[in-house]
């Protein structure tokens, strides 16, 4: 995919439609703009009716139809939904729960990911599509599986417990060493034999949990094998066309998408903002961060979005008019080279039959394909964009394993990630500051501040980054219960927190979890809930103590001077207003600046290449750098300021 345009387009499932209705589908796809088609993405059944039987009649006319058109196909390889013949023939494809229930066909992703049945039969399926459409001229990428995770994320059958005492084996290569990784000599679950190695399966009461977090990686890396298998069929087959998969924007650790990330020729995001949420562009600015710093800043593709309301989340809202051309400028503005939807025609029967499309029930005479139509106008004009870099020079820090072992039973708090990274990542989206989302493990050194969410896990290698980046000079914000195991999710002897205590200038002695509605006071203005660190400085400034509560006098912010760098810690949740107040002046001692200072509230400013994208999320009208931009207005200005260097795409 040459990165000449912002591509614009949308699932396409023909096999749904009968042959005259495709005719008419490609002329309205011109008349939208569409550049890109998805095809086949549930389409195994139809191009493999039999086992090794293949028909593809009906996709070599439609790949003929696309291409003559000059609409670019990135072609599924359909193989998220195993026809009903693999089930039938080999029922131990299915997936088991951790309550010992063989999932049923008769909805989608009913697959064990550690099923070699399924993963030769789905790479099989590959290198037939990669044989026949390989020289194809429409063929302008690859889309393996879809949303992998996003129904089954693990199964606990025997075949996946087999592949997990290999995936162990693997990682920890004898069993003692497994033992004292997984800390077995509590509660007597010392393992004397691999047989005796299995999933976190249920059981009484609470697991170990270094077994379910190793369960969870181990089903991550299951999955990628999954997507990896078909890849490498496609590769050989195809070696200049790229490969990807679409991966979820949303609040659920599927999977460890920085570990596949370098499997990803372009990243794909699928993104579902919530209409009813005052809030959504905000996750969704975060989803796109994300995803474009997964690519290392290249480019990335939406892959899918709802044109109006999605089907699952009733009531189903509609997206108001101008919405769909907000959020579509936002991906646009914050990275992706791509929008397209879910789906192109609206279903007729199946699941998904009240998922808005492009073209509904009742055709192309409605406001959505009006305001679609009227986007791939705005979007064709926007081809300078494409290929470009958006800058920032503040990193915040995500990281699954962190995510998947801060939410398991018994910690010291109720402690989830969503809500976590939104509290530090609105702030800073309020500012008006870009900020890349980074693993733990990453190269720190050119960004002028890094927040850290709640890093209650973390590596060696990340805990000596992040204290070689204060140490040359950086500023770091972290928040509470950060430091406190190791990748084993063992505790870090020597006190709280073990990782970070020199780096912070002080010890943690005791948690102190707020109950619901507990709320205490900060010297200094502001209150906080939640959790209270019980801190004793090290050589770490005060900035806010405790007015009352239970740890009434006690610090509960601090600041501290290590090597060249700054490093501030909150030892409890300050609210919003605090927050804000304080993400600002860690950005000002960091010298981060906004992209744009003095904005009215909830218009969001972007540079982008030779762009800065302007965008109104409020409901009235606003003024911003000398423009009118109506309610959920966008403006897209030649940037004065542009440095961008443009970038090829995938
Ligand atoms: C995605 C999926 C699509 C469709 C869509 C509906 O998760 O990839 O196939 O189901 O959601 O919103």
């Amino acid at each position: 995919m040459k990165p000449d345009r912002i591509h614009f387009g949308a699932d396409y499932n023909p096999e749904q439609w009968p042959p005259e209705v495709w005719r008419e589908d490609v002329r309205l796809m011109r008349e939208a703009g569409v550049t890109i088609v998805t095809l086949g993405i549930f389409s195994w059944a139809s191009v493999e009716p039999e086992p090794g039987r293949h028909d593809f009649s009906w996709l070599d006319e439609v790949m003929d139809l696309l291409g003559d058109a000059g609409i670019a196909v990135s072609l599924a390889t359909g193989t998220a939904s195993p026809p009903a013949w693999l089930s039938r023939l080999h029922p131990q494809t299915l997936p088991v729960t951790r309550e010992g229930v063989r999932l049923s066909p008769g909805s989608r992703q009913h697959y064990c990911p550690s099923s070699p049945v399924y993963r030769q039969a789905a790479a099989g399926l590959a290198a037939e599509l990669g044989k026949r459409y390989g020289g194809h001229p429409a063929l302008a990428l690859w889309h393996v599986g879809n949303e992998y995770g996003c129904h089954v994320q693990e199964c606990y059958c025997d075949v996946s417990a087999e592949d997990f005492r290999a995936w162990l084996r693997e990682r920890y290569g004898d069993l003692d060493t497994l033992n004292a990784a997984w800390s077995t000599t509590f509660w007597s679950q010392r393992l004397g034999d691999w047989a005796e190695v299995l999933p976190p399966r249920a059981a009484p009461t609470l697991r170990n949990p270094a077994q379910e977090l190793d369960y969870r990686r181990f089903s991550s890396d299951a999955l990628l094998a999954c997507y990896r298998a078909e890849r490498e069929v496609l590769r050989e087959l195809t070696p200049d066309v790229p490969i990807t998969t679409n991966i979820m924007g949303m609040w659920e650790p599927v999977a460890d998408y920085a570990s596949w990330a370098p499997d990803f020729d372009v990243v794909a995001l699928d993104l579902y903002p919530e209409p009813k949420d005052p809030r959504a562009h905000i996750d969704a600015a975060f989803f796109h961060d994300q995803m474009r710093s997964l690519g290392g800043g290249r480019p990335y593709l939406m892959m899918e979005t709802a044109t109006s309301a999605i089907s699952y989340r009733p009531p189903n809202r509609p997206k108001r008019p101008g919405l769909n051309r907000l959020w579509s400028h936002q991906a646009v503005a914050r990275g992706a080279d791509a929008v397209m939807y879910f789906q192109w025609r609206a279903s007729r029967g199946g699941a998904e039959k009240f998922h808005s499309a492009v073209v509904s029930h009742g055709g192309a005479d409605n406001r959505i394909f009006r305001e679609v139509r009227a986007l791939g106008a705005e979007l064709a004009g926007l081809a300078r964009v494409a290929g470009t870099r958006v800058p920032a020079d503040v990193a915040l820090v995500h990281d699954y394993a962190n995510w998947w072992s801060l939410e398991l039973d018994a910690r010291p708090g109720e402690l989830r990630i969503p809500e976590r990274v939104r509290a530090h990542y609105t702030p800073l989206w309020q500012e008006n500051v870009t900020v890349d989302v980074v693993p733990p493990e990453a190269d720190l050194s050119g960004y002028k501040l890094v927040v850290v969410p709640n890093l209650y896990l973390c590596t060696d290698a990340a805990a000596a980054g992040l204290r070689r980046y204060v140490e040359g000079g950086g500023h770091l914000l972290m928040s509470f219960f950060s430091g406190i195991a190791d990748a084993c999710d063992r505790v870090r002897p020597g006190g709280h927190p073990g990782a970070f205590r020199d780096l912070l200038g002080l010890r943690v002695e005791e948690f102190w979890p707020l109950g619901e509605g507990e709320r205490v006071t900060l010297t200094g203005g502001g209150g906080a809930d939640l959790w209270a660190d019980h801190l004793v400085p090290e050589g770490a400034e005060v900035l806010a103590r405790y007015a009352d509560g239970p740890l009434e006098g006690e610090p509960a912010i601090t600041r501290h001077a290590f090597g060249a760098g700054l490093a501030t810690y909150l030892g409890t949740r300050p609210d919003e207003a605090t927050m804000r107040a304080l993400t600002r002046e860690a950005l000002r001692l960091a010298g981060a600046e906004p992209v744009l200072a003095g904005l009215p509230d909830q218009v969001e400013a972007v540079r982008r290449g030779p762009r800065l994208f302007l965008l109104n999320h409020s409901d009235r009208p606003v003024r911003a750098a000398g423009v009118e931009l109506g309610p959920l207005d966008v403006a897209v200005l030649e940037d004065s300021r542009a440095g961008g260097a443009t970038e090829g795409g995938a």
